[in-house]
């Protein structure tokens, strides 16, 4: 049993914008761990990093009618030699929703930056070649994601998103989504409310990023979908609304971003 009593919900209304169950963590957990999700769980997307993990990541959407897949090479993952042919013949799949997880990540730098800001720049012109939203991952690397952005205006999120709220002004500007994952219920989050404060109703997701990232008070276990519930209720708190409205709000957004009916 993965639900203890303060995740348990009435009904499935958690939409889980950015998810990696392709992660050996998940493995031993099999099938179980969806048919629990299920109860709370109105939909996932699970992202790709590289072609062996965006291929994981279909074969659950295809296992699971409420799992949905995001197909990319991760900036992490760009020494795993996978092609841009690779990823757009693995996103006509029908349940490919998305490209992601791509963008860019000056933290570790495992790549150069130009290195990096090439393979994103791909990554957004396939998205719109499909009609597809892009999953973004900016890490450390606001300036520059910002930047990309602009020029290409592409449909998506931004995940996790960790940057000011100036940024957070122009990513809606342009349109796009902004992922709010466990990161709002940690006590040095510190721009973060201020941030959820101002995304419009419109342009609002949840997200895990699960097996990483579990809110308070899990934080550093293993986290899953049905956590969001937390995030949700900290957003609630934020944005004087409640964990239930914030749910349905958010899994209506995903669904139109990512065209679900
Ligand atoms: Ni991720």
């Amino acid at each position: 049993m993965i639900y203890t009593n303060d995740l348990k919900l009435d009904s499935p209304i958690i939409f889980d914008s950015h998810s990696h169950y392709d992660d050996e963590r998940f493995n031993d957990m099999g099938d179980e761990l969806f048919r629990e999700l299920k109860s709370t769980v109105c939909g996932i997307v699970t992202c790709g990093c590289d072609e062996m993990s965006s291929r994981a990541a279909l074969s659950l959407a295809e296992k699971h009618d409420f799992v949905y897949a995001a197909v990319g090479i991760h900036p992490e993952s760009i020494g795993s030699g996978t092609t841009t042919e690779q990823i757009e013949n693995l996103a006509k799949h029908k349940k490919c929703v998305a490209i992601g997880e791509v963008g860019l990540d000056y933290y570790w730098l495992s790549e150069t930056k130009e290195r990096q800001i090439e393979v994103f720049e791909s990554m957004i012109m396939l998205a719109k070649r499909l009609d597809l939203p892009v999953i973004v991952h900016d890490r450390d690397a606001h300036g520059d994601t910002l930047e990309i952005l602009k020029r290409h205006k592409p449909k998506g999120v931004v995940h996790c998103f960790s940057g000011s709220v100036e940024m957070a002004e122009e990513i809606i500007k342009l349109g796009m989504y902004i992922g709010v994952g466990g990161v709002i219920t940690f006590k040095n989050a510190k721009k973060l409310p201020d941030v959820v404060r101002i995304i419009p109703d419109e342009l609002l997701l949840v997200e895990t990023d699960c097996p990483y990232l579990a809110p308070e008070p899990y934080r550093g276990k293993l986290c899953h979908s049905g956590m969001i519930k937390l995030t949700a209720q900290k957003i609630a708190e934020i944005r004087e609304s409640t964990t239930e409205e914030i749910l349905k709000l958010t899994a209506k957004n995903a669904k139109k971003l990512f065209n679900i009916i």
